[in-house]
């Protein structure tokens, strides 16, 4: 099937088969491979991107469900939000492999733009859905008060 759709703002024909899933066609059609796998059953976070603004696991949303979508991936991603949040973990040094991260900040991303001024308890609940195997927590929702502050200047 073919299926019109905008990633990272470009106009974008894809050709797959029913059931296939957002993320293979980011990694292996489109050559985006700043969005990861991870688990593969929406569990672990690592594959997260905004589709019309909203987060959403790329490896459990399929290609059929797109047709006029807007996704916007990490290499797309874009304003104030995302670059206080570049800022922050740049400072607060959060990053440790790295796998997990694409994932994270596009839930952030998407958690500062509905919540500007997260409590623990928001980011604790927003964030839950992002796994970090080296354990970064402590310093991601750290970065995630930075950036909060970044952004109200
Ligand atoms: S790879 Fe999609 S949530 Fe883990
Ligand atoms: S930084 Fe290594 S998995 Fe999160």
């Amino acid at each position: 099937m073919a299926v019109k759709l905008h990633v990272n703002g470009q106009p974008v024909t894809v050709e797959a088969e029913p059931g296939t899933p957002l993320l293979w066609v980011l990694r292996d059609d489109l050559a985006l491979t700043g969005t990861k796998f991870g688990c593969g059953v929406a569990a672990c976070g690592a594959c997260t991107v905004h589709v019309n603004g909203e987060a959403v696991r790329s490896c459990q949303t399929f290609i059929e469900d797109l047709e006029g979508a807007s996704v916007t991936t990490i290499e797309g991603l874009a304003g104030p939000a995302a670059k206080a949040v570049q800022t922050a973990w740049s400072e607060l040094d959060v990053v440790q492999c790295g796998y997990c991260q694409s994932g994270q900040i596009m839930s952030v991303v998407n958690l500062l733009a509905t919540n500007p001024r997260p409590s623990d308890a928001d980011i604790d609940a927003a964030m839950s859905g992002n796994a970090c195997r080296c354990a970064t927590y402590v310093r991601i929702r750290a970065a995630i008060h930075r950036a909060a502050e970044i952004m109200e200047g």
